[in-house]
């Protein structure tokens, strides 16, 4: 028998404000596949908050969410990857602050390969200041062949839905676990390997192993093969150039890091330090990142010490 995400929520505990705001992200999730689906490719004639070309789909999947959220009367504080600055909205029925990345991997979309929404929820109505371990929930959505929920209520483990025919999430798996190693690995910024000796000694040593790549260029299904196979590793370290990396840390690494780690795995900085440990300084600030198995990601902090 299929379970609903309404139902499953209630199952499991989470408390009614929650519950309605997931709700809102869901509907959001169904839009954006529809749009998705309806093909509106190439570029919008605006540039996001760190001066990229934005795509009319970064655009619109930001509007949806933005309008879901709003609806919702939940969320005092809505922070885009896509916008400059924060979204205040009047919010009679609760205050949560969602921080979110609405299209992560968008110029994957023409190659139909598969992309992503992630978000952060922290109570209250700011996000500076915060740190991860302050999230109440984070939650992603993988758009391809099919269309999949992962969440985590934090406490209450990670699992899986899927968007069925009439654009609603249903359980398919519940308190997914990575275990503590890996036969894959997902490394990002590959250019860093040219001056990084340790991250070059690191990959070829993987390979040495007969370790598997698996590496797609978007974090949302990157990370997805770890949470589906149960065991893996992402990194995106930093570089001469950009010496935080390129990910940020509220709309990308702070979520997968709560995500990943109430499935038993780990995430922190090519440095050691935690990522939920961490606390926003600036909205749109970057994060060095290795997440997953956490003998491999320890194996990781090891090779860069
Ligand atoms: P964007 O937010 O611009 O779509 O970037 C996607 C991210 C992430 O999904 C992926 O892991 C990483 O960028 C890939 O970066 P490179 O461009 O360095 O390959």
């Amino acid at each position: 028998m299929t379970e609903s995400i309404n139902h499953f929520m209630r199952r499991i505990g989470v408390e009614s404000d929650l519950r309605s705001l997931i709700y809102h992200i869901c509907r959001a999730g169904k839009y954006i596949n529809f749009t998705l689906r309806a093909g509106h490719t190439g570029y919008s004639e605006t540039e996001n908050a760190s001066g990229e070309e934005q795509l009319k789909l970064d655009v619109q999947s930001d509007q949806i969410i933005m309008k879901e959220l709003e609806k919702s009367e939940l969320c005092a504080l809505a922070i885009s990857e896509e916008q400059e600055l924060p979204q205040r909205f009047s919010a009679p029925r609760g205050s949560f602050t969602v921080a979110f990345d609405p299209l992560d991997g968008s110029s994957l979309f023409d190659a139909n390969l598969s992309i992503g929404s992630i978000f952060g929820i922290w109570e209250g109505d700011e996000l500076v200041g915060q740190t991860g371990h302050d999230m109440v929930g984070a939650a992603y959505i993988v758009y391809g062949p099919r269309v999949l929920l992962v969440i985590s209520i934090k406490g209450s483990g990670t699992h899986e839905l899927e968007m069925n025919d009439v654009g609603e999430f249903v359980l398919t798996r519940e308190n997914i676990e990575i275990t503590s190693t890996s036969k894959y690995f997902s490394p990002g910024n590959l250019r860093a390997t040219i001056s990084d000796e340790k991250y070059r000694k690191l990959l070829n040593d993987w390979t040495n192993d007969g370790r598997t790549l698996r590496y797609s260029g978007g974090m949302v299904p990157d990370i997805h093969h770890t949470i589906s196979k149960g065991h893996g590793i992402f990194m995106y370290p930093p570089d001469e150039k950009h010496t935080s990396g390129k990910l940020r840390l509220a709309f990308e690494c702070m979520p997968m890091g709560l995500i990943v780690g109430e499935a038993g795995g780990a995430a922190c900085t090519h440095a050691g330090q935690p990522i939920l440990d961490m606390s926003v300084s600036e909205i749109h600030q970057r994060c060095p990142i290795l997440i997953g198995s956490t003998d491999d990601v320890a194996t990781a902090v090891a090779a860069w010490k």
